[in-house]
């Protein structure tokens, strides 16, 4: 499973990519309006961060709009993914950047019908939006296991399976076992996967009793 990073913060993706965890990262618009940089410097300093796809989202919705902002995006860096809506317009400018070279992730997927239509326009990455659906009282991680299953009822569709709007250290564990491709990660979220309170307490307990035997390891 990929571990992308939900954000367009470049301090927070500079300290957590020395995880050796980081596989991309996915921004929107609203993450680089919270961001307060100009977008485009700011997926270019990304891009020389993290090695792996960074996903940049078109505003246009029109397709010649798509396809001009896109195409600009793509210049950035070798590892810019194109991120376009879910709409009529928005997969006919999928089909032409992926027949282009270009990686496409389609985003604000939010059925599987829809999730079938992005692999017929051959995107290379669909985000469904688990926090979202569970916020109006659907269970997005339904969604998760639908799209993963019927991509792989036709393996003709190469489209990886990208679960976005992910809250909780939970979303991630339920979309690994659902099967995700990647999951993308707020950095607070990362930083949850790995807190335990029993390690917390495991490592005070073995450090207290490896000190009353007076020994160090490199003597
Ligand atoms: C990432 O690609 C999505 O834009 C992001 O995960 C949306 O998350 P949100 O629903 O928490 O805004």
């Amino acid at each position: 499973m990929k571990f992308f990073l939900d954000t367009a913060d470049v301090a927070e993706i500079k300290s957590l990519v020395e995880t050796g965890l980081v596989d991309g990262v996915t921004t929107n618009p609203t993450l680089i309006a919270q961001s307060g940089r100009r977008f485009k410097d700011a997926i270019a300093e990304i891009c020389a961060l993290v090695p792996g796809p960074v996903s940049a989202e078109v505003t246009a919705t029109d397709l010649k709009g798509m396809l001009e902002e896109g195409r600009c995006l793509a210049k950035i860096a070798s590892n810019v993914t194109i991120k376009v809506p879910l709409t009529l317009e928005g997969l006919k400018a999928c089909r032409i950047f992926t027949n282009e070279g270009i990686k496409v992730n389609v985003t604000l997927c939010f059925s599987a019908a829809q999730a079938i239509l992005a692999a017929k326009a051959g995107a290379t990455f669909i985000s469904p939006f688990i926090g979202r659906l569970d916020d109006i009282g659907e269970t997005g991680m339904a969604l998760i296991h639908q799209i993963v299953e019927i991509y792989g009822n036709y393996p003709t569709f190469k489209t990886e399976v990208l679960a976005a709007s992910v809250r909780s250290p939970l979303h991630v564990v339920d979309a690994a076992l659902a099967g995700a491709d990647v999951v993308t990660l707020p950095p607070k979220v990362l930083r949850q996967l790995y807190n335990h309170p029993l390690t917390e307490k495991g490592i005070s307990s073995f450090l207290a009793d490896w000190e009353k035997t007076g020994q160090t390891i490199l003597e």
